[in-house]
């Protein structure tokens, strides 16, 4: 009886060992689905899109438009701002405010997502840029299709106002 007992033990072990081989393969298994997951840094970067544009930072892009290059002096000029100031409380406050997102954006910190270039370029065609610039298009998507009118300014109208926005 006690060896019919040992041998049944020994025969439940090797059957045990089996099955921990199976396990072994097993944890194979997650290892593949771990190479897996090392994909998802793809899926990611196309996450980056799902960020509201107006909360995207697009630093290194220019835009679509006149304005190719702009070289902003490390000092304010304080008199700029002020006229841009004027211009800007003319012909943006019936859609942009300063608290809040509105029928625009608040230009609040635009200077830390938006490249000089580009603002200059929104200012001065919004619809060319709507048209043709992948973060102007999506902008215009997230404010439900409302257009930025073109207030027909000059480039250095719209430059003072890129001047009060650092300002901001
Ligand atoms: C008729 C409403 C309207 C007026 C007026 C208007 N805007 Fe806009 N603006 C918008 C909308 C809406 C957007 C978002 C893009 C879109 O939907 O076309 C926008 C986007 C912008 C952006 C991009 C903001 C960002 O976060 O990237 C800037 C810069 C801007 N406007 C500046 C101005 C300035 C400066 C003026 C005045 C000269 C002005 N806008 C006048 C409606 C307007």
């Amino acid at each position: 009886m006690k060896i019919i007992t040992r041998s049944l033990a020994i025969i439940f072990s090797v059957l045990l060992m089996g099955c921990g081989g199976k396990e072994e393969k097993k944890s194979d298994g997650f290892s593949v689905d771990r190479t897996k997951s090392t994909e998802k840094p793809v899926e990611a970067a196309s996450a980056v899109d799902e960020v509201p544009a107006s909360k995207r930072i697009t630093l290194d892009e220019k835009g679509v438009g006149e304005i190719k290059s702009i070289t902003l002096d490390s000092e304010i000029n304080t008199e700029m701002a002020a006229a841009g100031e004027a211009i800007y409380n003319t012909n943006c406050t019936a859609c942009h405010k300063l608290d809040k997102r509105f029928i625009g954006p608040s230009p609040r910190g635009i200077m830390e997502r938006r490249s000089p270039e580009w603002i200059m370029n929104m200012i001065l065609d919004p619809k060319l840029m709507t048209e043709q610039d992948r973060c102007a298009k999506d902008l215009l998507i997230e404010f439900n299709g409302a257009a930025m009118a073109n207030q027909n300014l000059t480039v250095d109208e719209a430059r003072s106002i890129l001047e009060y926005f650092r300002t901001l």
